[in-house]
């Protein structure tokens, strides 16, 4: 099958993979800019970043990209919500996609920069809201993506109702780890595919050994649902951390800096996970996708083999 290409607005990706955004700093400018060279749309999860880190980390990756797509993905639960995206409008940022949950005013800015707003939605309902709203695309998320949720339906259920919902490009995200799966997606008429899982094994992701250890152990039953203190179910790896947070037995934060708009303070999530980003998975959380245990190949690897085997998947598996 060959790939059509991805329009967003006035920009086109040559290859229809979005790279999910990933916080905190586990996709960062390395990631998002090699990814974006290959011809897919690089993204640097923003949330928890600095103003002036983020502006580093888009650098880094426009350097990298050679002309490539660069956007970033922020939560619209952060307290820096807004920040953020002045500061990657600011650095002239070609997309902006926003995770859990957005707000009628982010399609104001986007309109005034000409910068496209790429909502994250999990319903037909919020989808068609969002393309009411003046959204340029949508990235419809199933249940079976890492992070946090905003649903407990397959992605394969929520995708053909989008498709007849919206006119604006449509993005299929959750579990996508085999090139079955996206054929399946494109089948289904998405317009495009968003990864996350499978680009944390790459050699540009900035997570620590022991992180990328944890996907390459993983095994279907270690792959859970904690309670997000923002309010929303998120999934992880099983870590002796996450055990706590099953058992309700986690540590209250210490200190609280209120980063988040809304926070249960049951314990500190962004704490938890710049932890495991840095080598400490045992007090950490581990975001994964439902399917990592369904990788092949779970070696680290650049992202340019990443995207070679993804393409040569779809190519096996679904030859027109
Ligand atoms: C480690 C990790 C961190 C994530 N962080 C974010 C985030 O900061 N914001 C967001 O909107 N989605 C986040 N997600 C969701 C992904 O961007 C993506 O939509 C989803 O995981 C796709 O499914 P897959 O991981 O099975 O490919 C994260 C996912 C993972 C695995």
């Amino acid at each position: 099958m060959k790939l059509p290409q991805l329009k967003i607005g006035d920009l086109i990706a040559k290859i229809p993979i979005v790279q999910g955004g990933m916080a905190i700093r586990i996709s960062t400018g390395l990631l998002a800019g090699a990814v974006a060279a290959e011809g897919g749309v690089g993204v640097i999860g923003a949330s928890g970043m600095a103003f002036d880190e983020l502006s580093n980390e888009i650098r880094i990756a426009r350097e990298k990209a050679n002309g490539g797509i660069v956007g970033i993905n922020v939560m619209y639960a952060a307290r820096e919500f807004l920040g953020i995206v002045q500061t990657a409008i600011k650095e002239k940022i070609d997309l902006i996609v926003t995770g859990a949950g957005f707000s009628r005013d982010i399609f104001k800015i986007g309109k005034t920069s000409n910068t496209p707003i790429v909502p994250i939605v999990s319903s037909a309902k919020l989808a068609s809201t969002a393309e009411k709203s003046g959204a340029a695309a949508v990235v419809v998320e199933g249940k079976e993506a890492g992070g946090h949720l905003g649903t407990n339906r397959s992605i394969r259920d929520i995708i053909p109702e989008v498709r007849s919902a919206v006119k604006i490009p449509v993005i299929a995200a959750g579990g996508l780890v085999e090139g079955k799966d996206i054929c399946e997606m494109f089948k289904m008429g998405a317009n495009g595919v968003q990864i996350a899982t499978r680009f944390v094994l790459s050699d540009e992701c900035n997570a620590s050994i022991e992180y990328k250890r944890a996907y390459q152990n993983a095994k279907k039953e270690d792959v859970v649902i904690i309670s997000s203190p923002v309010g929303m179910p998120g999934r992880a790896i099983r870590t002796e951390f996450v055990d706590k947070i099953l058992k309700k037995i986690a540590p209250k934060p210490m200190g609280c800096d209120f980063c988040l708009k809304r926070c249960s303070l049951e314990y500190c999530i962004i704490q938890a996970l710049i932890n495991s980003q840095q080598g400490d998975v045992v007090n950490g959380i581990v975001f994964s996708g439902e399917n990592v245990w369904k990788i092949k190949d779970r070696s680290i690897r650049p992202v340019k083999k990443i995207i070679e085997e993804i393409l040569k998947e779809i190519e096996e598996v679904c030859p027109n």
